[in-house]
């Protein structure tokens, strides 16, 4: 007998005999008749039981989400709302669950997300909340794919680190034997020196550590970050290259299109490129036309980035970024040193990317990092790598749980994160 899932019953023949491996969601009791709500990780099933005939373990009283295995036959015909239709000829309890259930399963998500995240284990197994991670999966699989395609090598470089790389604050100190070390904030030093080594195209998908202090709906203090880095090549190069792969990643979700319909109520859109590009200069004296006057020398304010993405239907980059605004390793203007060859990636109010053209020269790189305040002394295995014929190179870093957040249209960033670390929160 093979094994299948709900979703390939729907093909089958008249009773044609299957296993099917899953959980009892709720069970339903008659006088001649016993029904088993059955769930698998693709979809609901009703198991019929005719009391009569029915020689196999007692059923009424198999607790809610126990993982059961089933073997049983087709029914074609079946007239269940629930789902397809099995005439069990066996059911076995693979593992009874204890009740009651810390949080209801079979259930819409009605209770508050900390409850949601401490019993996670049952909250994943909601359709509408399993599906998250099918979409998060899917898009990075594009992403992936579209990096391979451009001849990008994925690498994998250490979390923990000796130095700052966002420069700030924002680092969770370790104890490392004797020494202090640092969980890394982003892997920006090593996919330049990788660049330096001949690699020519890197990317990374990895965790990022951010101590922000501040709990927010878009901030974790762990996330998930696709870099890439590419050599002889600018910030224009970039800002294609992640258009491109994030059409990529949502046109993978896409193919999945109706079930994140049916499950969650949201259009899968797949947008256009180009994206749109507006200058920072351009920003403000858009701000100020609405009558908005933005502080010189600060980033923008959600509720400046509310406005300006107001303007666009979705995507958009923000470009030409003031230099006070961006680490050392960005590339100044040609035209005007103020300014850098950086970018944003946004969607509305929400930051997806941060990228731009780095430095490449190493006499220019030691300045930055003296008009930053920083000691380019502590940087100099990375200083090293520019010495020896560093190509110019550019690159960017998203954050995959703000892109599956914008996707799916959720309101907090939480939920697009399977075991969240926030400012409260290192369990589960
Ligand atoms: O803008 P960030 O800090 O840029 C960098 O890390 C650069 N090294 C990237 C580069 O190649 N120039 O972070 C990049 C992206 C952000 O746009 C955001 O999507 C995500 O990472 N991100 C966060 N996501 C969730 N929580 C946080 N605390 C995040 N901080 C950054
Ligand atoms: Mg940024």
């Amino acid at each position: 007998m093979r094994l299948f899932s709900v979703k390939e019953l729907s093909d089958l023949k008249e009773d044609t005999e299957v296993l099917l491996h899953g959980w009892v969601q709720e069970t339903r009791t008659t006088k001649n008749l016993i029904f088993v709500v059955f769930r698998d990780h693709t979809g609901l099933a009703q198991l019929t039981i005719r009391r009569d005939s029915w020689n196999g373990i007692e059923v009424d009283n198999i607790p809610r989400e126990s993982a059961i295995s089933v073997s049983g036959t087709f029914m074609v015909h079946g007239k269940s709302k629930t789902g397809p239709e099995i005439s069990p000829s066996k059911i076995t309890i693979l593992n009874i669950a204890g009740s009651p259930l810390p949080l209801a399963v079979s259930d819409p998500v009605n209770s508050d997300i900390e409850t949601r995240l401490n019993n996670r284990f049952l909250d994943l197994r909601k359709r509408e909340v399993g599906i998250i991670f099918r979409v998060e999966s899917d898009l990075l699989w594009g992403i992936r794919k579209h990096m391979s395609q451009n001849g990008f090598t994925e690498v994998h470089t250490p979390k923990i680190v000796g130095t700052s790389t966002e420069g700030g604050s924002d680092l969770f100190a370790v104890r490392y034997f004797e020494k202090e070390a640092f969980l890394n904030q982003s892997p920006q030093l090593y996919k330049e020196i990788l660049v330096s080594s001949g690699v020519n195209r890197v990317f990374e998908v990895g965790p990022a550590f951010r101590a922000e202090k501040h709990n927010t709906v878009r901030h974790l203090n762990e996330f998930t970050s696709i870099d890439i880095e590419m050599a002889f090549s600018d910030h224009n190069d970039a800002m294609v290259m992640l258009e491109n792969a994030v059409r990529s990643g949502i046109l993978e979700v896409s193919a999945g299109e109706r079930e994140v319909k049916e499950a969650l109520g949201v259009e899968v859109k797949v947008p256009e490129v180009p994206f749109p590009r507006i200058t920072f200069e351009e920003c403000v004296d858009y701000l100020s036309s609405k009558g908005m006057a933005h502080r010189d020398g600060e980033d923008f304010s959600p509720d400046e980035l509310r406005i300006i993405g107001e303007r666009f239907t979705g995507f958009y980059f923000i470009t030409r970024w003031p230099a006070s605004l961006r680490p050392f390793y960005t590339m100044p203007d040609p035209d005007d040193s103020n300014y850098t060859n950086s970018f944003d990636l946004q969607f509305r109010e929400n930051e997806i990317t941060s990228g731009a053209q780095r430095v490449h020269d190493p006499e220019m790189l030691r300045n930055r990092f003296l008009a930053k305040g920083l000691n380019p002394d502590d940087f100099s295995f990375y200083l090293e790598a520019f010495r020896y014929g560093m190509p110019p190179h550019a690159g960017w870093g998203l954050g995959l749980e703000r892109l599956t957040m914008i996707v799916l249209g959720l309101k907090n960033i939480r939920e697009a994160t399977v075991f969240p670390r926030d400012r409260n929160r290192i369990s589960p």
